[in-house]
Parts: C-alpha cells; structure tokens; sequence
C-alpha cells in the first residue's frame, strides 16, 4: 500500500505543474491583453520557462529517489540470495567430504581385504613353481604362471586404486630423501631386463653427471619409471629401442615438451629465475600414439586401443596416477609423438628442496 503512495517530491512537481498550468493560461488570456510592454513579456516567458526546467529537474528528482530505493530493493534480496546458496553450498561441501573420506576408508578396508589372499596366491604359485612342494610337469607350469601373472597384475591395480584414492583424499604424503638418481634408474631398469631380453629390445639410459644426487620421495619416482617403462616396453615391438636420459635443465629452458603438456600441466615448479629442474625422459621406438589422442592421455581409465580388439594388457591407470604423482613433488610430465614414430614420456622435478617430510 505505502508503496502506490505518491512520494513527497511527486506531490509537489504535480501542485507546482498546476500552477504553472494557471498561471501560464492566466498570464497568456487575462494579463496578455493588459500587457503592453515587451519586457513585461519578455519576463512572462522566462519566468514560464524556468517553471518548466524547475518542474523537470523535480520530476527528474522523484525518479532517481524511486530507482535508488528499488535498487537498494534488488541488492537487498540478492544479499541474501547469495548467503542462502554459500550456506547450501557449505552443507553440501561438508556432505561430500565425509561421503568421500568413507569411501576412502572403504577403498583402503577392501584392498587389504584382497591383498592378503592375493599374497598368498601370489606366494604359494611362486613356491610351486620354484618346485620347493616337489616336481611339477609343464602344464602345471604354465598354469601356475597365468596364476602369479594375473595375481601380481591384480595386486598392482589393487595398489593403484588403493595410491588413487589416498590423492584423492590428500593424504599420500611425500617421504623424501637424497638418494642416487643413477643407481634408482638402473635398479628400476633390471626389474624389466629379463622381459626386453625376450623380446630383443635393447633398453639403455644416459644419466648427466649433475642429476646423480637428488631430492624426492625415491619409492614415488621409482613408481613413476616402472610405469613409463612398463608402457615403453609394453608398447614396443620385438627388436625396438627404449632410451632413459636425465639431465638437469635452468627453469624456462626445458626441451619443450613440459610446455606441450598432456593433460592439465601442475603449476608448481615455475617461477623462472635460476631455478633448475631435473628432467627425465623415457624413449621409445614403439607404436607411438596419434596426435588426436594425446589430450586423451594422463587421464584415468584411459587406453586408445579399442576394447574390441584389446591386445595389450592393463586398466589405463599407469599414465593418470604418474601425473598425480610427479606433481605430488611439484613437477609436470610431457609426451611427445606420433603414430608409428615412438613415443617419448618426459617429467620434470624441481631440484630445490621445496618439500618437506610429510608422513611419520
Ligand atoms: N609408450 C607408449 N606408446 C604408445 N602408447 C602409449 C604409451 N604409453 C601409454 N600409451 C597409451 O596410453 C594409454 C594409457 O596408458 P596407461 O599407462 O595409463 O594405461 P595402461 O598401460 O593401458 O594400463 P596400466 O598402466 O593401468 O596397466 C595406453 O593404454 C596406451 O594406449
Ligand atoms: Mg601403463
């Protein structure tokens, strides 16, 4: 009701609008006659236009009080628009959290649920093969090595799913330590030497003298080069070629690649200046992958072979769990290729001691 109320200002600009109406008509019919003097006139009309400017510049008043106090409506309703929705939000966040730290607690209740008869398949069929229960024929051979193979390879993905969702949840902490970059990257490429002497590929590094002494948590590197070396070797032909370099590179100066990112590169780790970062690369003469598919890359439960004609193992979760794990220590990871032409997978890591000991 008190809204339709003509305001003040309104009430006046409509008397003063009255009278201005009179007097003009009065002056015009009654006094124009009498008045025979122009200046008289002149007076008259001044005096009728600055009337109408006065008028104006009231209903002009009126108009602005009205738009100010509806607007101070409109910024009033939308304040509390707004603390209603951060105040959903807040629930809505709070709700998430506790629903993913169960599953995180379920994730990790159920991977040792599962490891521990895998270890004991994985243990008795490595027992038996060894013949240490007495002597086994070939079949028995064969068959007992499809159990550890696809034992051990459901106890990586189990581990994998297990390092997933610790990230997810922010608690895989960094453990780090100085350790011999060169003696890690030698000691992870003999885990695979019987595997590439099978197949013929030769697997060499070339290690610069300056990266030898390094500053990182040494298991998480180590997982990092098992799986780009695992997808090198996987994905590589009988007879190819598969090269491991490091080498230390001023900030800004990498090959290139950290700039031609997969996937979403971590920010840590720039800043430019004297910097340095350790780069590490993982090179291949396989299969490569094609330029349309690497943004597919470094995203969990990704593989670019389709599942039809599935011919290389794995889950597709390698590549992800690399990438969370080099920017867990403040890196980035890269891959140049092309179909047909090998790939190249490489990460960088800071060389300053940026991160502290996180886990007891
Ligand atoms: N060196 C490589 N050469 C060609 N393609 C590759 C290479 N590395 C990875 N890829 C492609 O990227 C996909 C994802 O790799 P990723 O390591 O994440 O999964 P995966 O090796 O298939 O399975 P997982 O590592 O979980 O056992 C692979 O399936 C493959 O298509
Ligand atoms: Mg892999």
């Amino acid at each position: 009701m008190r809204g339709r109320r003509l305001s003040v200002a309104t009430r006046v600009a409509l008397v003063y609008f009255l009278v201005s109406i009179l007097y003009i008509y009065f002056s015009d019919r009654v006094l124009g006659a009498a008045i025979e003097d122009a200046k008289i006139l002149v007076l008259v009309e001044t005096y009728k236009g600055t009337g109408f400017v006065a008028l104006t510049s009231l209903l002009i008043y009126s108009l602005i009080k009205k738009s100010q106090k509806e607007n101070e409506r409109i910024l009033g309703e939308l304040d509390r628009k707004v603390k209603e929705r951060t105040a959903k939000l807040e629930e809505a966040m709070l709700l998430a959290e506790s629903t993913n730290r169960t599953k995180s607690e379920f994730i990790a209740n159920m991977s040792h649920e599962l490891r521990t008869p895998l270890n004991a398949i994985i243990g008795f069929s490595e027992a038996m093969l060894s013949g240490v229960y007495g002597p086994i024929n070939e079949r028995h051979r064969e068959y007992l090595g499809d159990i550890l193979t696809s034992g051990e390879n459901l106890l990586s993905l189990i581990n994998d799913i297990l390092e997933l969702s610790k990230i997810e949840a922010g608690s895989l902490n960094l453990d780090p330590d100085d350790f011999s970059l060169k003696e890690l990257i030698k000691s992870t490429a003999g885990i695979f030497r019987e595997k590439v002497a099978k197949h013929g590929v030769r697997l060499e590094y070339d290690i610069s003298d300056g990266t030898d002494v390094m500053y990182a948590d040494q298991r998480k590197i180590k997982q990092i080069l098992v799986n780009l070396l695992s997808n090198a070797i996987k994905f590589t032909p009988d007879g190819g070629h598969i090269l491991i370099t490091a080498r230390t590179v001023a900030e800004g100066r990498s090959g290139g690649a950290a700039k031609r990112a997969a996937g979403k590169p971590g920010e840590a780790g720039g800043g430019g200046g004297a910097k340095t970062s350790v780069e590490i690369s993982v090179r291949d003469t396989g299969i490569g992958i094609a330029r349309d598919d690497l943004p597919r890359l470094f995203q969990a439960f990704q593989q670019l072979e389709s599942p039809y004609q599935k011919k290389y193992s794995g889950t597709g979760l390698g590549l992800f769990l690399t990438r969370k794990l080099v920017e867990l220590h403040g890196g980035q990871i890269s891959v140049e290729s092309e179909k047909d032409q090998g790939a190249t997978f490489t990460f960088s890591l800071p060389t300053e001691r940026s991160y502290e000991r996180t886990n007891g």
